[in-house]
């Protein structure tokens, strides 16, 4: 057996190969990018290729979630170490196929779990939950423990989620680790049919002819975040050692809070010229029964979670992604 035959088997096995189910949608692309960037192995699975040219010199593999077979051969495969299983009917589309989100999220985080409980090389997945767990009664200002009664199908398979995740940990010894995401904003990839999408899609409608129709009402307020602080999470809980996790359940992390108003008002201090009206849809009765705010003492505490980016912050940034606005000198 030649020398470099042993160096690499000893790389491979010490080596962390980070796989993202779901890695050419909003936030898988920019996981990807980030871990890329700082010199990680990566694997992207999804039914669909990478959009972002960047993320198609990493390897791909063209998976199904729902398929446990084809999932366990691109895991297998690439001995993936870490798991970030993003792959998801998010809250819009799901309320418009009830049928299939469920089938896709719940099957696809059992494939998941069930595949990190059997495959040695796995060590930890990363599964995001969300607001949505959340429902009327919860209060403005959502507690860790806070009451749950979610109103849509994908609120209803991120709760089941949390309690199926908190069951592969007791019985079956997997290291899977969540937080609950508010909106998340960034500018990689589209978003993939939220209840928060206005805060993301509004910035392609800055200068139309026509005024930017939003779907929500003026003054519902939600939390949301910019996707830098949703990468740095999700990379920081994975990194916490595990003795330090005392929630059994997904972690409430919050960054920010605005309404379509407020945000659109910030937009205003860069374009000065930009208009919106409002005709609210189907969607303002699902942001309606979510939080304004969310509790994130114990994530805090926890595993030091610190969200950097505010809501100036995050419209500069955005202005910033785009070629045709100029964005605002920061002010100290
Ligand atoms: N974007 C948000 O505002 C937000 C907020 C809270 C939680 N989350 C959670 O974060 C995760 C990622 O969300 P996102 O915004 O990136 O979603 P997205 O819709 O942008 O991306 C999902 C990706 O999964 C892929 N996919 C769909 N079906 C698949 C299948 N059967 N097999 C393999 N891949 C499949 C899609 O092609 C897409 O690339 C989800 O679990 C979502 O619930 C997102």
């Amino acid at each position: 057996m030649d020398a470099s035959y042993i160096l690499r088997i000893f790389a491979d096995m010490n080596v962390d190969v980070h796989g993202i189910i779901g890695a050419s949608g909003q936030l898988g692309t920019e996981i990807a990018l980030r871990l890329m960037e700082a010199g990680e192995r990566v694997v992207l699975l999804d039914i669909k290729a990478p959009s972002y040219a960047p993320l198609q010199e990493l390897p791909f593999e063209k998976v199904d979630v729902r398929d446990q077979g084809a999932l366990a051969a691109g895991l297998g495969g690439h001995k993936v170490t870490h798991v970030y299983h993003l792959a998801a009917a998010l809250s819009a589309r799901g309320e418009q196929e009830p049928q299939w989100a469920w089938d896709l999220n719940m099957n696809g985080l059992l494939h998941v779990l069930e595949l990190a409980a059997s495959m040695d090389h796995i060590a930890k997945v990363f599964w995001p939950s969300s607001i949505a767990v959340f429902g009327p009664g919860s209060g403005p200002v959502a507690a860790q423990t806070g009451h749950r009664l979610p109103t849509t199908v994908y609120g209803v398979s991120k709760n089941a989620g949390e309690h199926w995740c908190a069951w592969y940990h007791q019985h079956r010894g997997v290291d899977v680790r969540s937080v609950r995401y508010p909106g998340l904003i960034g500018t990689l990839a589209p978003p993939g049919g939220g209840t928060t999408d206005y805060a993301v899609e509004v910035f392609d409608h800055l200068h139309g002819a026509a005024p930017y129709t939003c779907f929500l009402e003026a003054q519902e307020k939600l939390p949301m975040m910019h996707m830098d602080d949703a990468v740095t999470g999700a990379l920081q809980l994975l990194a916490a050692p595990r003795a330090a996790l005392q929630c059994a359940e997904a972690y409430n992390i919050g960054a920010m809070s605005f309404s379509p108003e407020e945000l659109f008002a910030e937009i205003r201090r860069h374009v000065p010229e930009f208009k919106a009206v409002f005709a609210p849809d189907f969607r303002q009765a699902i942001a309606a029964g979510w939080p304004d705010a969310m509790d994130d003492a114990m994530a805090r505490r926890d595993w030091g979670w610190a969200p950097q980016v505010g809501l100036e912050e995050l419209v500069r940034s955005m202005m910033a992604s785009r070629r045709d606005v100029q964005p605002l000198p920061q002010v100290s």
